[in-house]
């Protein structure tokens, strides 16, 4: 079963007097193990599709499954636990909190669990990261492709079952992203998770499992 898996999302943004159709029926799903890149030009949908699968905003038309789940039956408090514990996100702007450590900022997602200890895990991510020297660093003291390593610690805190990633080799040099896009496909198998990032950068169909092309809101076949 897909972990994630949209049939026939339609999305419809209204301003004024005008309607935007942004998604156009997208059939989608992502597997444990297997990551999926969204490629399209800017403005195809990539972040309104990406925010489907987090949780993040609904469809006006079609369904969203998690584990099986549709999710339209889910409450507010549901949705928000489901992101909290299913779902990591990396951003293309890192989103890191600058007061607080590398360490701090991996451990932060994870602050309401008071029943686990989770510095343990926050330092083996960073370590396996490669930011074993780097954990007592503010995000001021990290370069690009460090915060973003950060980011993706981060993201795995909770032990997701999906990490999704809008453009996350954005902010980064190409020889930066492609390291970042080897940890992503490292992590994706350590721990048997599903990768969604949507891009319009071509470097990740090289390392990535399937390639879902998105042209003005409707999948390529
Ligand atoms: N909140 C919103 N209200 C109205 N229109 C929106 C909203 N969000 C997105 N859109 C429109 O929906 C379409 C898809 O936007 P989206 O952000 O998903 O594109 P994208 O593929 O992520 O683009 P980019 O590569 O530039 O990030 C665009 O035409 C955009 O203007
Ligand atoms: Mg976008």
């Amino acid at each position: 079963m897909s972990v994630i898996e949209l049939e026939g999302v339609v999305k419809r943004y209204r301003s004024g007097e005008e309607t935007i159709e942004a998604l156009k029926g997208v059939d989608f799903h992502a597997d444990r193990g297997e990551m999926v890149t969204v490629i399209g030009p800017s403005g195809s949908g990539k972040s309104t599709m990406l925010n489907m699968i987090g949780l993040l905003d609904t469809p006006t038309e079609g369904t969203v499954r998690l584990d099986g789940r549709d999710v339209t039956d889910f409450t507010e408090d549901e949705l928000t636990e489901e992101r909290r514990s299913t779902i990591g996100f990396v951003f293309q702007a890192f989103h890191l909190l600058p007061m607080l450590t590398a360490t701090e900022n991996v451990e932060l997602p994870s602050m309401w669990d008071t029943k686990h200890d989770r510095r343990d895990r926050a330092v083996d991510l960073l370590e396996r990261v490669g930011l074993g020297d780097r954990l007592g660093h503010t995000p001021s003291q990290l370069s690009g492709g460090q915060k973003q390593r950060v980011a993706i610690a981060r993201a795995l805190i909770n032990e997701p079952e999906i990490l999704l990633a809008d453009e996350p080799t954005g902010n980064l040099d190409q020889d930066t992203g492609r390291t970042i896009l080897e940890e992503l496909t490292r992590l994706k198998e350590e721990e048997n998770i599903a990768i969604v990032a949507v891009t319009h950068d071509e470097q990740f169909v090289e390392y990535t499992d399937r390639v879902v092309r998105l042209v003005d809101g409707v999948v390529q076949s």
